[in-house]
């Protein structure tokens, strides 16, 4: 399976900040290779001028979020059919800023990955426990309901991301038991070709580690995807595949 790291900027990122994927193409020597795929999630604002200045370069560009609806009053909101429209292959859905920030639920995320399917692009379903989850031992339990709840019944391809709420931004990452663990469960619940991202406090240091568990097969990466020389060495960190 060829691995896949996704970087997530989140609410940063100005049109100066596109001198970063040139440099990141620029460490690539021209374009990814092709034994592992990148995305960059950037702002809404960024997603149609990435995806047209990099077509070529096999940088794949995704939106952070999208309405389940394709259009409509909905101010302020952004639909998958325009991000695919911008030029975008991957959209986010359920991330935890989004489920914390705002109040989405299980059905609210299918909702969004149907709508994500619908549009002809991929799906990037997050899903993680909170501390309080982990400390009591239900981990297991509040991802698999998770699961149950976001991720919609379809043999299109689709993208699981393990995120603990407790590691994002926080410096913080489980033991590697603990995430092979979790995704040798995620794996028991969706079907082989799925590919299962690892997310929360993804750096150089701890890439290679994380990457070569059992049943991860790629990195959701926020904070360090920001700048090449950050996100440049946790690509090559994930072993290659076809
Ligand atoms: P982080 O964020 O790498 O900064 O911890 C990961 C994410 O939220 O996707």
């Amino acid at each position: 399976m060829k691995p896949l790291i996704a970087g997530n900027w989140k609410m940063n990122g100005l049109a100066a900040s596109i001198a970063q994927i040139e440099s990141l193409i620029a460490k690539f020597d021209g374009a990814v290779p092709d034994d592992r795929e990148v995305v960059i999630c950037p702002p809404a604002t960024l997603v149609a001028t990435m995806a047209t200045q990099f077509s070529d370069e096999a940088i794949q560009i995704g939106g952070q979020d999208c309405h389940a609806n394709t259009n409509g009053a909905h101010t302020g909101d952004i639909s998958a059919a325009m991000l695919s429209d911008a030029g975008a292959a991957f959209v986010i859905v359920g991330h935890s800023e989004r489920r914390a920030d705002h109040g989405e639920n299980d059905a609210i995320v299918k909702a969004k990955a149907k709508a994500v399917l619908l549009a002809g692009l991929t799906p990037i379903i997050c899903v993680g426990e909170t501390e309080a989850d982990r400390k009591a031992g239900r981990a297991l339990d509040i991802v698999g309901m998770q699961l149950d709840g976001s991720v919609p019944d379809t043999e299109d391809e689709i993208v699981i991301a393990y995120e603990p709420v407790w590691a994002i931004g926080t410096g913080l990452t489980p033991t590697i038991e603990d995430i092979a663990e979790m995704h040798n469960f995620i794996r028991s619940k969706v079907s082989q070709g799925t590919r299962l991202l690892y997310g929360g406090s993804v750096k150089a240091k701890n890439a290679e580690e994380i990457l070569a568990v059992a049943n991860v097969n790629g990195a959701l990466v926020g904070g360090a995807s920001l700048q090449a020389e950050d996100f440049y060495p946790i690509v090559m960190a994930a072993p290659g595949g076809s």
